[in-house]
């Protein structure tokens, strides 16, 4: 499968994506990279991978954005199957979303549909989890709607909460199973392992 990764920062899932791509763990490949943030570390990884960068939306750090519309006929042109968000924290345009059902994913640093929305992106997730006094959080892959953090539950894994964590600690415990989660879940949306219970549940089959 073509897979294209949109992303906004560090680019720790894209590189975790990546490695497994080339290892065959899983049967796609990057074609490419979007960001609104094209001078960004996760863009200098698909520089030097030569995967091409598209920067959208247009602004102050991508000068040379291209439109809603251009995107799309942008990746239906390059043949990209699936869509995969990994730190992307620009709203998708709707057109992109119609144009891709049930092909884009997101990951999200806690459980949703707790700590998810507006608001909660980056520390400010993990900050507000500590606060709760939730013992667990953990990280969630969902397909994407035209909200944000709202769309159909794929996948989960959970980690402790320990009594003095910083959000710091809370975050990195977090970004360790969200490489792995992102790489079970890409890979078994590649050979085709996801089906739909009837009232919209996304379900994984480990196996065919
Ligand atoms: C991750 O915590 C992900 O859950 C969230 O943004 C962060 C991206 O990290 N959506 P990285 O850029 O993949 O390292």
């Amino acid at each position: 499968a073509k897979l294209a990764v949109f992303l906004s920062g560090g680019g720790s899932n894209f590189r975790a994506l990546h490695a497994a791509t080339l290892q065959n763990a899983i049967y796609g490949d990057v074609v490419v990279v979007v960001s609104d943030r094209p001078g960004c570390k996760g863009c200098e990884y698909a520089q030097e991978h030569k995967i091409p960068i598209l920067s959208y939306p247009k602004n102050k750090y991508a000068q040379d954005g291209i439109s809603a519309s251009q995107l799309v006929d942008s990746l239906r042109h390059s043949g990209v199957d699936y869509i995969l968000l990994a730190g992307y924290l620009k709203m998708l345009p709707t057109e992109l979303v119609q144009v891709f059902p049930r092909a884009i994913l997101n990951i999200h640093p806690a459980l949703l549909p707790s700590f998810g929305g507006k608001g909660f992106y980056g520390m400010k997730v993990h900050e507000a989890v500590i606060r709760s006094g939730a013992r667990y959080s953990g990280a969630t892959v969902h397909f994407v709607d035209e909200e944000y953090d709202s769309g159909p539950i794929l996948a989960q894994r959970v980690v402790p909460v320990l009594a003095y964590d910083s959000p710091l600690d809370l975050a990195a415990r977090v970004l360790k199973q969200e490489h792995i989660l992102y790489t079970e879940a890409v890979a078994a949306l590649c050979e085709d392992r996801i089906f739909w219970r009837e009232d919209g549940v996304p379900l994984i089959r480990k196996s065919w």
